[in-house]
């Protein structure tokens, strides 16, 4: 387990959300105004990319696509959403962006939708 580095502070604009590859595992990385964080880059409900359907505002993470939402900073549940979100545990040293990486997190999708 050790601190891989994502990006830079500067290769992500505003409120937005980006993708990067660490190490092979796809990282997505959310502006919170005040830092930022990673989490898996597909949302836990049908496996739709956060970085299209998701919508960081305020520290609340929505998915467009059924209107699931978190909050970001602590993966906890909000509103209709009923598996709570992953985040790997972030880092900024100077303008650079750290994430501890032990092994990429994802969600049990079959169990999730019932299917
Ligand atoms: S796919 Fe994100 S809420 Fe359904």
């Amino acid at each position: 387990m050790s601190w891989k580095r994502v990006c830079a502070t500067g290769e992500i604009n505003g409120n937005a959300m980006k993708k990067f590859d660490v190490d092979g595992v796809a990282v997505l990385v959310a502006s919170l105004g005040d830092g930022f964080i990673a989490l898996p880059p597909l949302c836990p409900h049908m496996e739709e990319p956060l970085e299209d359907c998701g919508i960081c505002h305020e520290g609340v993470l929505t998915c467009t696509k059924h209107l699931w939402q978190w909050n970001i900073r602590t993966g906890e549940i909000m509103g209709m959403a009923e598996v709570p979100l992953k985040t790997y545990e972030t880092k900024q040293e100077g303008d650079e962006i750290f994430i501890l990486l032990e092994k990429e997190l994802t969600y049990d999708y079959d169990e999730n939708t019932g299917e």
